[in-house]
């Protein structure tokens, strides 16, 4: 009886080498380990044996069972590891494909242009304000200090709406009016930036849109020298502490007296060159002092009260610092221009 144990053992040894998945282990254990298995019969039989060999045989056919039990969870514990280590090997990730580039999107150059000038005047103490760039002719123009027909308004050619009196603002000064009116009668010390529209033949030098920033300030003891040392203090901001400016007289309805900042051309240093087309200097902005009946439109009594203002075209000024000599790339969409910024 103990030969055909052996035998059993071998051959079931042989056999759990073989299996290669848990079905195949439960097909095993089915007939080597069940109740209807060979080893099952010769244990149920051991009474029917002679008295002397039962206990030899019932001992042997224990081992053989627990050697086949601890087998069979060795076998299987080497299965499922083995299972385990495909399935890692199948999904491993290759971190060394280099990986997909995000393309990032970025501001338009204007509008980084528009938040670094804004940054200086905030700096400055002086609050962002945005008014409409849809407008009324009295906004535009009457409340301005350009009665109809007045010649000045030749400089600003304009878009008219099919509205009567409702026009595309050519600038951003009657936003001097909006904010004055909304302030009265405490003091202003404002910016106001946005897009305005004229209607003018497109060339390098002139958009028919293009943005402008305003500046805006109103109060008791606002003098022509508050003027001047706002103004350079925010060259200095923009263009460095070295920078020259010069202050020319001109002619704005809406500001008495009136003048032009220039700056030392920063390419030549006031030599003369192509970028300040020889004269050495630089326009940056229009300015002036608040005309008495601009503020009286405003509200503002000009007996009482005073103030200065100033306009700046960014886009010009961007030109400059980086030598763009055609404003159309602008709004033109080339993305070689856009993504040098
Ligand atoms: N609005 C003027 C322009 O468009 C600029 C300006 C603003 C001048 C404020 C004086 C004061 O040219």
């Amino acid at each position: 009886m103990l030969k055909p144990l052996d035998e059993i053992q071998a051959q079931a040894l042989k056999a759990l080498e073989a299996a290669e998945d848990e079905e195949q282990l439960l097909a095993w254990r089915q007939t080597f380990l069940s109740r209807s298995a060979e080893l099952s019969q010769i244990v149920t039989a051991i009474p029917d044996l002679e008295p002397e060999e039962r206990p030899q045989v019932g001992r042997r056919a224990n081992e053989v069972k627990t050697r086949l039990e601890s087998e069979l969870a060795r076998q299987r514990a080497a299965l499922q590891a083995q299972a385990l280590d495909k399935k890692l090997r199948q999904e491993a990730l290759d971190v060394t494909l280099p990986g997909r580039p995000v393309v990032r999107g970025r501001l338009h150059p204007s509008t980084q242009n528009l938040r670094m000038i804004l940054d200086i005047w905030r700096e400055m103490g002086f609050q962002v304000y945005t008014s409409r760039e849809v407008e009324t002719e009295d906004h535009n123009f009457e409340l301005l200090n350009m009665p109809a027909h007045h010649p000045a308004r030749d400089m600003w050619d304009t878009f008219y709406l099919t509205t009567p009196g409702v026009l595309l603002r050519t600038h951003t000064s009657p936003g001097q009016i909006r904010i004055m009116r909304e302030r009265t009668p405490d003091p202003i010390r404002v910016v106001l930036p946005g897009m305005c529209y004229r209607y003018e033949q497109i060339t390098t030098r002139s958009e028919v849109q293009f943005n402008q920033i305003e500046g805006l300030a109103v109060g008791k003891h606002i003098t022509m020298a508050d003027l001047k040392g706002t103004l350079n203090g925010f060259a200095r901001h923009m263009f460095g502490d070295g920078v020259k400016t010069r202050f020319r007289a001109s002619h704005f309805p809406f500001t008495e007296p009136s003048g032009e900042v220039d700056i030392e051309c920063f390419v030549c240093m006031g030599e003369g060159c192509s970028v300040c087309k020889h004269t050495g200097w630089l326009e940056i902005l229009g300015c002036g002092m608040v005309h008495p009946t601009v503020l009286l439109n405003g509200g503002y009594d000009p007996e009482i009260y005073s103030g200065f203002a100033f306009g700046m075209g960014p886009e010009r000024i961007k030109m400059l610092m980086h030598r763009l000599d055609d404003i159309r790339v602008f709004w033109a969409n080339d993305m070689r221009f856009l993504e040098q910024f």
